[in-house]
């Protein structure tokens, strides 16, 4: 197959969509590999193109809130809260599903995870079609999120037809993923809603993150996120790593503490969280397309928004044993 077409061309997005087919759309926080929701075969194709375990379900993106409930049942009053506060956004919601969605999409768990995105193309594409789109991170299985239309061509380019390019992503990082045990928000996966936001709206909100795959949130498995080289935590890296000219350092802010012959990584020089979110996967790919054989690196410090909290989830993924 001839590799990807990366374009901004929303009409053709929609033409292959209608058509059944899989392609790479940017959303604020990652680039989605989407197709037809509703399409037992266009969803299987998702799962094939990305080599994830069907074990492992998919996230369906609807245009607005409304459309959204239509594929739910038994909607928990502060899910209903949830959504008006911040969809469009970056919040996946995981309701009671409806027959409608086919249970390749929900790897048969009776429950659906939906979200309405905020990007501005990914939402023109929706508006102009009359069903949700089924879509993962645009990578394959367990590799790092693309957060640009390079990062997506780069490793699915030979598998998809077309990329709808949106430039590189608002957040840099996926969607919080928020389930409901009793009626109560549970949040299975930290993303780029903060929870101290998502306190404000459902203050009994409790966080359940798992290091290994969980029935709840099957896509939370300890190695996720991943370079395909290898990432030590400084505190567990040998001096001799340290010493390395082959060995690159993650680090953030101003004044990271690190050997001289090291080559320096910055998530953000200035501090600035966001920043670090929006360059955390880029870099990563970095690292690994470059000479170096190991990254170390360094816990994020803690913040008030909790950032530092899902940037350490995802260098915790990163780093753990595969
Ligand atoms: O920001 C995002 O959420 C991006 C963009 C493309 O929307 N999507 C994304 O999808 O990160 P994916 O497939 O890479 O991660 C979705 C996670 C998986 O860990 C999956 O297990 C979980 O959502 N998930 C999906 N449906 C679920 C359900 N019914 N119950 C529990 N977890 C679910
Ligand atoms: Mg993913």
């Amino acid at each position: 197959m001839a590799r990807a077409v990366i374009s901004r061309d929303i009409e053709e997005a929609v033409r292959l969509l209608k058509a059944g087919s899989v392609v790479a759309l940017p959303t604020e926080t990652v680039y989605g590999l989407a197709g037809n929701a509703l399409i037992r075969d266009t969803v299987m194709r998702i799962f094939k193109i990305k080599g994830r375990p069907t074990f492992d379900p998919l996230i369906v993106h609807c245009k607005n809130a409304e459309d959204a409930f239509r594929y739910a049942v038994r909607i928990p009053s502060a899910a209903i809260r949830l959504a008006e506060k911040f969809w469009p956004g970056p919040l996946t919601l995981v309701l009671n599903s409806t027959r409608k969605i086919p249970s390749e999409v929900t790897a048969g768990l009776g429950t659906v995870g939906l979200r309405v995105p905020s990007h501005p193309l990914f939402h023109q594409v929706l508006e102009a079609l009359d069903f949700p789109l089924a879509a993962p991170s645009a990578n394959p299985f367990g590799y790092v999120s693309p957060t640009t239309a390079r990062h997506v061509s780069d490793q699915l380019g030979h598998l998809i037809d077309f990329i709808l390019d949106g430039g590189p992503c608002l957040y840099g990082m996926e969607s919080t993923i928020v389930g409901f045990e009793k009626n109560v928000p549970v949040v299975y996966r930290l993303g780029a809603l903060p929870l101290k936001k998502i306190r404000q709206v459902a203050p009994d909100v409790t966080v359940k993150i798992h290091a290994s795959s969980n029935p709840k949130a099957p896509g939370q498995l300890s190695s996720h996120y991943a370079p395909s080289k290898k990432v030590l935590w400084a505190n567990a890296a040998p001096s001799s790593v340290l010493e390395d000219r082959l060995t690159a350092v993650l680090v953030f802010g101003p004044s990271p503490e690190v050997k001289p012959h090291c080559h320096i990584m910055n998530l953000s020089s200035t501090g600035d969280y966001h920043e670090a979110a929006r360059n955390l996967y880029r870099l990563l790919r970095e690292f690994d397309a470059g000479p170096w054989h190991t990254l170390v690196i360094h816990p994020i410090p803690q913040d008030p928004e909790g950032w530092s909290d899902v940037l350490n989830d995802r260098l915790e993924r990163a780093a753990a044993p595969r």
